[in-house]
């Protein structure tokens, strides 16, 4: 592990928020922030267990706040039950029944509004067809789907009867798709006829039917079809069934099944550095309260909020910011199925006028991609409704958030610079935007109850002004429980032995500044981060060597890049000759739809170099890092006396 991570951005802008967003926020000045954090400091069971019994609907109190019996293996709440639907739906049916749920516009423009009776009354419809189906607490159901009211209707039909969703984005292939059935066993899956995304439309059933193919789908019993585009897609009878039918005359209620508060969730995959992607198990109680207070305490989520996260469900932060902490919390979301370029690069900025979004939670990615399409674009738009922005996914460049804050915050909103993963469940580093003065480029400080530090390869805290290994040193509620089959797995990556099992490692490096503010730099380990989206370098690799018709041998390194963050660049050995020129383009261009079909479209390299050999060491080991400084036009400086055939690496430099 190499710990020697140097931060070279000195910044020095600090913007503190305005007296009057200090007086009206939920957590109110930095003595606030302070108080909490002491609070959880001094008796973190106490903390929590206060929070959980204050802001969750439980059927069955619980006991005891954390179990560490069997770390790092941690239980909260254990011996609790409740129902996450429950908690985001049937809690409002009392207090707001008419109040807007989702606020959701369709690629083409068209919004449909969606009240909480009206959401709870079709998550019962569904939820009760899939009992019908006999689908059971603790089965798993796969719904690949497209942003849409039945995406929410779906994940909360199973929360309801106790299911464990696993939603696949997409966007991914129909190789992703069946290898993530297989792995979680599903016997239920949930789609749509396709999605209509930039005027375009993406099949999805046929996916699905491609992937059955693949073979190991056996355990589905049904699929079940919702129909967005109305294109024609084979239904292969009994398996498929439409959406609709399947509700049809099912009653509006459905009792919730009462399930354990460490009873999983959801799984949702994510990549690692190694292997197969990772199915990340949450549990209910703990992750519903994690994304509940983060909404409160980051969001500031007030009653009359309208709330807009640009994430797709296919995510972690869907997954929190769409569906669970924003109904648990009873606010109105805005859902798009589009894509923020089209019709124009106008259309985030317009549907924020046209809803009136107080809260606009994006990433760095889609701001920097809608700088260069139209950096001027916000001013045309009335965006005063704007209270807070948001950023996620990966690290904002100064220059990137400075923009954001001028442009479309129009130095009113306070910007939450969030960072989290897959596995946090929920926000762990972040301003409170009513306490916490801002940096450019800075998640700033934890959470209150999150230990987050810096430390060295021996796990010693590096101090301020210091880069190192980030982790968590204390367990949390909305925390990953285990890798979905794998345990061993989640120990060795996250609880590794070089911290005596101790401390939750995050994968990223990060810097501390003087005053103790954390800067994100990026992964530690082989992942890639492209336009916010984790991808394993040993993916692509297999994915490429997959193709046994041109490939022997692959290499896989991320370079710069100015909008998607980080750009895949690829050196692959072939099967026969070298190809030059026109070959050589068209072989690349074959390879990366071949990427593209094994893994999905943002996996595609964007670069791919031909090589008679890889530079390796005498070992035999692919020298990465040299690949790296190729990728990235650099020099190499680095010492190339254990490579084994130095000759390749001019071959390398000059195969563009
Ligand atoms: C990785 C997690 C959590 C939702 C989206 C991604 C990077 C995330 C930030 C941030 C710098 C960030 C990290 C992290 N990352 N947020 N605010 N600043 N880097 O979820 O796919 O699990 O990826 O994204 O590298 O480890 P994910």
């Amino acid at each position: 592990m190499a710990a020697n991570i140097e931060s070279v951005l000195h910044e020095t802008r600090v913007f503190p928020p305005s007296p009057e967003f200090v007086k009206q926020a939920n957590v109110s000045g930095m003595a606030a922030y302070k108080a909490l954090c002491d609070e959880a400091e001094r008796d973190p069971d106490g903390f929590w267990g206060r929070l959980a019994k204050e802001h969750l609907h439980w059927s069955k109190p619980f006991t005891n706040v954390l179990d560490e019996s069997n770390a790092p293996f941690f239980k909260w709440f254990s011996d609790g039950e409740l129902n996450a639907s429950y908690n985001c739906l049937d809690r409002h049916l009392e207090t707001q029944p008419d109040k807007i749920a989702i606020i959701f516009e369709a690629d083409d423009g068209t919004v449909t509004k969606i009240t909480y009776r009206e959401l709870h009354q079709r998550v019962c419809h569904l939820a009760n067809a899939l009992r019908a189906h006999g689908v059971k607490q603790g089965d798993r159901v796969l719904i690949y789907m497209p942003m849409s009211i039945e995406v929410v209707q779906a994940m909360q039909a199973c929360a309801r009867i106790g299911a464990t969703h696993s939603v696949v984005f997409g966007g991914f292939s129909a190789k992703s798709l069946q290898e993530r059935i297989v792995d979680a066993g599903a016997t239920e899956v949930i789609t749509a006829d396709g999605q209509l995304r930039g005027g375009r439309e993406i099949p999805l059933k046929p996916v699905v039917d491609e992937a059955f193919a693949m073979g190991g789908c056996e355990k589905v019993r049904n699929v079940i079809v919702y129909r967005r585009t109305g294109s024609k897609v084979p239904m292969q009878a009994p398996r498929d069934k439409w959406l609709h039918d399947v509700v049809k005359g099912q009653p509006d209620t459905c009792e919730p099944a009462w399930v354990n508060a460490e009873h999983p969730l959801y799984i949702l995959y994510t990549s690692g550095s190694t292997g197969k992607p990772k199915g990340v198990q949450h549990a209910t109680g703990g992750y519903l309260l994690s994304a509940i207070l983060t909404m409160k305490w980051v969001f500031d989520n007030k009653p009359t909020d309208i709330f807009w996260c640009t994430a797709d469900v296919g995510w972690v932060t869907g997954h929190t910011y769409i569906v669970y902490g924003p109904l648990a919390c009873g606010t109105t979301v805005v859902m798009f199925e589009g894509v923020p370029t089209y019709p124009d690069a106008g259309r985030f900025w317009k549907m924020i006028q046209d809803h009136k979004v107080n809260v606009f939670y994006t990433a760095p990615t889609a701001i920097r991609s809608l700088i260069k399409a139209g950096g001027d674009l916000p001013k045309k738009y009335d965006l005063s409704s704007l209270r807070i922005l948001g950023t996620v996914g990966e690290p904002i460049n100064p220059e990137a958030w400075m923009w954001y804050h001028t442009t479309v915050g129009r130095e009113r909103c306070p910007i939450v610079d969030t960072w989290w993963q897959t596995e946090t469940g929920s926000i762990l580093i972040t301003p409170l935007p009513g306490a916490i003065p801002t940096k450019p480029g800075s998640a700033t400080l934890p959470l209150p109850g999150i230990a987050a530090d810096i430390v060295d390869e021996t796990g010693k805290s590096v101090g301020r002004g210091k880069g190192g290994l980030l982790v968590i040193k204390r367990p949390w509620p909305s925390m990953i429980r285990t890798i979905w089959g794998d345990p061993e797995r989640f120990k060795k990556t996250y609880y590794p032995d070089d911290f005596k099992g101790e401390y939750y490692l995050a994968g990223d490096g990060a810097s501390m500044d003087e005053e103790g503010y954390f800067r994100i730099v990026g992964r530690i380990d082989d992942v890639l981060n492209v336009s916010g989206h984790r991808l394993g370098t040993m993916e692509v690799e297999s994915a490429l060597v997959a193709n046994s018709k041109l490939v022997a041998e692959a290499a896989v390194v991320g370079r710069p890049d100015d909008l998607t963050g980080e750009a895949i660049v690829a050196f692959v050995v072939p099967k026969g000759a070298r190809p030059e020129g026109d070959d050589a383009k068209k072989m690349a261009q074959e390879l990366r739809d071949w990427v593209g079909k094994e893994i999905g479209p943002i996996a595609k390299p964007k670069d791919i170099r031909f090589g008679d050999n890889l530079p390796k060491t005498r070992s035999g080991k692919i020298m990465r890092r040299l690949l790296r400084s190729i990728a990235r036009g650099e020099e190499i400086t680095q010492d190339v006396s254990t490579l084994e055939n130095p000759a390749i690496l001019e071959q390398l430099k000059q195969s563009r």
